[in-house]
């Protein structure tokens, strides 16, 4: 089965592609030669997802899905959330954010977070929805290089290395998107 991942992140798609594995042939964008800056502009992670995946179906009428995550944190009342992207500003890096992140929980004793995916597909015009959550902390310092994002600050619960430092199986068996995707996965083996 053919599906286009409406994302121009090389590392979701690189993730998306080991957790599902040959049963299913994953088309990026570039793929399907859209080279687009897909709007994200809703409130809600859940709200990104949908517009992400119905602005590919939209154009292309082609059966797709997409993928919005965020990091909440409790202490930041779940900050920076839907704008983990861009959380120290437009055009900010990865790195930046981390900072960002580690100023904003100095001398914070709470540092518990979570990872949010939320997955929209949609197949013939029909939307369903898949979520993922992980709990977990934000370390005090970057440790590991593996991964992206806040991967290197973010240790889940249970386990004493960051995303960063676990290899990308490991990550790709727990990880929020994980969750989400093998919830995608029951969907598709069910049609
Ligand atoms: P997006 O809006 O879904 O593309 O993701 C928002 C931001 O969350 C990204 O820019 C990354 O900084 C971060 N992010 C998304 N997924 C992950 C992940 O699996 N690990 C770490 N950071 C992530």
């Amino acid at each position: 089965m053919k599906l286009v991942f409406a994302t121009n992140n090389k590392h979701k798609l690189e993730e998306v592609r080991k957790i599902l594995g040959n049963q299913f042939e994953i088309l990026s964008l570039k793929d399907i030669n859209c080279f687009e800056e897909i709007p994200e502009t809703q409130r809600t992670i859940e709200g990104n997802a949908s517009q992400k995946a119905f602005y590919i179906y939209n154009r292309y009428k082609i059966d797709c899905f997409a993928d919005d995550t965020g990091l909440e944190i409790n202490a930041l009342n779940g900050a920076p959330g839907v704008y983990s992207a861009r959380y120290a500003g437009e055009n900010c890096s990865y790195e930046d954010n981390v900072q960002k992140v580690l100023k904003e929980l100095r001398n914070k004793t709470n540092r518990t977070a979570r990872f949010k995916t939320v997955i929209s597909l949609i197949i013939n015009g029909e939307e369903n929805i898949f979520k993922g959550i992980i709990k977990g902390r934000i370390t005090e310092e970057k440790r590991g290089k593996r991964g992206f994002g806040y991967d290197p600050i973010f240790l889940p619960e249970g386990y004493s290395e960051t995303f960063a430092e676990l290899s990308a199986d490991k990550k790709n068996k727990i990880s929020h998107r994980a969750l989400a995707t093998q919830k995608l996965i029951k969907f598709l083996a069910r049609l």
